[in-house]
């Protein structure tokens, strides 16, 4: 309580005059740091003047979703074990660190970090364009619960928001996918699943371990029938039903 307090406060500081990052000084900082947002990151830099600081600062602000802040103590450093200067990711839905060690990067400016930043911008509910793929597909978890649905439709952002809700439960297991059907590049994801445009919006389950795919029969799109779904696909209760959208499945191969 006290440290979300301490940190609501640090965040506010540095939104309020974005000049230097906030400070964590020990490890219980950095942990109620990485636990105060989904995606957050740290530069463990050995101080404001060193490579990185001054790009850390203007990639957070230019992406503007992701907290910054330093730590430039070493004894914090090796509990995450970095050991020389590093720009963190630390994000909740697959509960990843990643790393960018300073010295390694080919380029570090800030364009290069907000592409690092954007990237690997893994939320518990991710909208899927061809920067987040990336992330997504380099992540731990291969199993994607996705949501196809048409933005412009009106429970576009109700969808979105009962299902990033419950994603958490499935934190690690599965990561939450979000497609809007409506963009014509994003017609192939639909086609994978047998679906069309005037379709949705639908579920699906894609487990990039054994590339199969199922998709949630039509109905209504609720909390309680997509954790059902979720639930049945980790007892193994899908592997038996036939999958989706086979047959146009197979005229693609
Ligand atoms: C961290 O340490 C620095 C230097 O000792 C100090 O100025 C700063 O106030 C400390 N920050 C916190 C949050 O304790
Ligand atoms: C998406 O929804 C909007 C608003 O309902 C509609 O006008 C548009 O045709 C839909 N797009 C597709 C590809 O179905």
């Amino acid at each position: 309580m006290l440290w979300t307090l301490v940190f609501s406060l640090l965040l506010t500081c540095a939104s309020a005059n974005d000049i230097v990052l906030p400070l964590l000084n020990n490890t219980k900082a950095v942990e109620a740091f990485a636990e105060s947002a989904e995606v957050v990151l740290v530069g463990f830099l050995e101080g404001e003047a060193s490579l990185g600081y001054k790009e850390l600062l203007a990639a957070a602000k230019t992406v503007g979703s992701v907290p910054a802040a330093l730590c430039s103590v070493k004894e914090v450093w090796a509990d995450y074990s970095v050991s020389t200067d590093t720009i963190t990711l630390f994000r909740k839905a697959d509960n990843h660190q990643e790393n960018l060690v300073v010295a390694n990067a080919e380029k570090l400016d800030t364009d290069g970090l907000v592409n690092f930043i954007t990237v690997n911008e893994v939320r518990y509910i991710t909208e899927y364009d061809q920067v987040t793929a990336v992330g997504l597909f380099n992540s731990g978890v291969k199993t994607h619960l996705v949501l196809f649905a048409n933005r412009s439709s009106e429970d576009y952002n109700e969808l979105k928001e009962k299902l990033g809700a419950l994603a958490p439960e499935f934190m690690g297991k599965f990561l939450f996918v979000l497609i809007n059907g409506a963009l014509k590049s994003n017609s192939r994801s639909l086609g994978y699943f047998g679906l069309k445009s005037e379709d949705l919006p639908r579920v699906g389950i894609y487990d990039g371990n054994s590339d199969m795919k199922w998709l949630l029969p039509e109905g209504d799109i609720t909390v309680e029938r997509v954790r059902d779904f979720c639930q049945s696909f980790q007892r193994g209760e899908l592997k038996e039903t036939k999958q989706a959208g086979e047959t146009k499945a197979k005229t693609e191969l």
